[in-house]
């Protein structure tokens, strides 16, 4: 096994951290600098009807932060504490994910099976993630050596890896962005689609996110949206 270039890797920062891809056979904890993750993808095909959109996440990358200051000012707020950035880098935006390995013969397949699962205005993109290999198995022999020959991100350390993910770009137009948490949570607490009510997406992903084991930060927005929902579920 060679890490690239034998399969594909998909990169979850969303749904496919608590619900896999089929077919895969590995599966590791990652870090994308550079981007921030929001419910800013609306859903009208799982979390929502077109007659009432749920809210999914897609992640906003660091150049339309710096365009748009009221994507700034949502970073300000949620993650850095209110202080004042003004210089923001790429690496100070980290979002976890994870990634699984699909073996080549089965590439194919789960491609299509994720691009028919992920409509509705996601598109596909490569991604550099950096691996988290706090929690990882290193009695799976094959899968250290291939990651051993991976290179190690400059400033990082980590090894860092190619992947597959599905972003709902800023243009889109499924993007509703940028939302204050207190709008965003109105719709979770109360919205349901065909996969579910939009509730159990955020819930599902924060117990997901709670029980992995990696060094970096929790997501003060998560934490911050699933409190808000929470609440707003609290007084109905
Ligand atoms: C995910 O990471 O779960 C995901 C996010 C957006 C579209 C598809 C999948």
């Amino acid at each position: 096994m060679t890490v690239e270039k034998c399969g594909i890797w998909v990169l979850g920062y969303g749904s496919l951290i608590y619900k896999p891809p089929p077919h895969y056979t590995h599966r590791i904890p990652a870090v994308i600098y550079g981007f921030m993750r929001r419910f800013w993808q609306s859903s009208v095909d799982h979390r929502g009807t077109p007659d009432s959109p749920g809210r999914v996440v897609t992640l906003i990358p660091h150049d339309e932060i710096m365009k748009t200051p009221r994507f700034l000012q949502d970073y300000v707020k949620y993650e850095n504490h209110g202080n004042p950035i003004t210089n923001l880098q790429p690496n100070d935006l980290h979002t976890i994910g994870v990634v699984y390995y699909i073996p080549a013969d089965r590439a194919d397949e789960v491609r299509e099976y994720l691009d028919v699962r992920e409509q509705n205005g996601y598109t596909l993109h490569e991604v550099e993630v950096h691996l988290d290999l706090t929690e990882s198995d290193s009695s799976d022999q094959e899968l250290m050596a291939a990651i051993h020959q991976l290179p190690e991100h400059e400033t990082t350390g980590k090894k860092v890896l190619t992947t597959n993910v599905y972003i709902g770009t800023v243009n889109n137009e499924a993007f509703v962005g940028p939302e204050t948490i207190e709008q965003t949570a109105s719709v979770i607490a109360t919205n349901v689609g065909p996969s579910g009510t939009n509730f159990d997406y955020l819930r599902m992903l924060c117990e997901s996110m709670a029980s992995m084991k990696t060094c970096e930060e929790t997501d003060k927005y998560l934490e911050h949206l699933f409190k808000e929902v929470n609440r707003i579920r609290d007084t109905l």
